[in-house]
C-alpha cells in the first residue's frame, strides 16, 4: 500500500505517518528529514539543499525525485510505505506516477490534513525535534517524557532552523502556490481524502484509519 500524507507546515504529516507506519508495518518516510540528515553530513548536496530549507523555498524537483527514487527501492519498502510531503509539486507528482508505473505499482491514498493557518503557527511555535530519531514533539500538545530530551533517544529536543517566525510564513506562501494544482489531480480520479487536522493526535489518526482500513 502507498499512501500519501499532504498538507502545509506544522498540519501533522511526520506525527501522523509516524503512528500509520507503526500500525501497518510499512517505512515512512518525510523528504524533509531525509534533507535533514544530508545537510548535517555537509556534502556538496546537503550545502545546495541547505540554502533552499534555510530560506523555506523548496528543494528543485529533480533532487527530490533522485533522493526519493533511491529510497523507494530499499528492500523494506517492498510492501509500501507511506511519503510525508511528496510529492509537493505537479512535476513531481508526474515523475512518481511514472515511476510507481513502471514497477506495476500504484499511489492507493492521499490524505489531506487540513488545518487552520493560525493553529499552524502555534504548533509550529511549539514543536520540539529529534535530530536523530527525528521524532516531533509539541512543548503542550505532545510533550516529551523529560522536559527537552526525545524519549527515544535521550538525545536534546531542538527547535528547527525553517521554524522561525519569518521562514514559517514563507513556507506557508510557498506551499499554498503550489498545493492547489497537486490536489486537483488527485482529486480527479477520488483518490484524495481530507481529514479534518482540528482535532487532537489520536482523533486525526482515527479518521485517517478509517480512510485506509475501509
Ligand atoms: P518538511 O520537513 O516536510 O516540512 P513541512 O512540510 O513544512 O512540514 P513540517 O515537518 O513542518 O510539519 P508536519 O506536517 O510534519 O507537522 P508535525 O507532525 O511535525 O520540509 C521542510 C523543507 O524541506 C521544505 O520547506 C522544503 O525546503 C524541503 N522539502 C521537503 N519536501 C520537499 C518536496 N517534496 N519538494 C521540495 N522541497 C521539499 O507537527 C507539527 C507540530 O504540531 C508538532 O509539534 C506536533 O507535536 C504537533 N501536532 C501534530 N498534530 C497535532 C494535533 N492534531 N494537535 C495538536 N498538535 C499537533
Ligand atoms: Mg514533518
Amino acid at each position: 500500500m502507498i499512501i500519501v500524507v499532504f498538507g502545509p507546515p506544522g498540519v501533522g504529516k511526520g506525527t501522523q505517518s509516524a503512528k500509520l507506519s507503526a500500525h501497518l508495518g510499512i517505512p515512512a518516510f518525510s523528504t524533509g528529514d531525509m534533507f535533514r540528515a544530508a545537510m548535517v553530513e555537509d556534502s556538496p548536496l546537503g550545502q545546495k539543499i541547505r540554502s533552499f530549507m534555510d530560506a523555506g523555498d523548496l528543494v528543485p524537483d529533480e533532487v527530490v525525485n533522485e533522493l526519493v527514487a533511491s529510497r523507494m527501492v530499499q528492500p523494506d519498502c517492498a510492501d509500501g510505505l507511506i511519503l510525508d510531503g511528496y510529492p509537493r509539486t505537479v512535476a513531481q507528482v508526474k515523475v512518481l506516477e511514472g515511476w510507481l508505473a513502471g514497477r506495476k505499482m500504484k499511489l492507493d491514498y492521499v490524505i489531506e490534513l487540513v488545518v487552520d493557518r493560525e493553529e499552524l503557527v502555534k504548533r509550529l511555535a511549539g514543536r520540539l525535534y529529534a535530530p536523530t530519531s527525528k521524532k516531533t514533539y509539541h512543548e503542550k500538545y505532545a510533550p516529551p517524557r523529560v522536559p527537552g530530551k526525545c524519549n527515544i533517544t535521550g538525545e536534546d529536543l531542538i527547535h528547527r532552523d525553517d521554524d522561525k517566525p519569518e521562514v514559517v510564513r514563507h513556507r506557508f506562501d510557498v506551499y499554498t502556490k503550489n498545493t492547489q494544482p497537486v490536489l486537483d489531480y488527485f482529486a480527479a480520479d477520488g483518490r484524495l481524502s481530507r481529514i479534518d487536522g482540528m482535532k487532537n493526535i489520536d482523533e486525526v489518526y482515527a479518521d485517517i484509519l478509517k480512510v485506509v482500513e475501509k
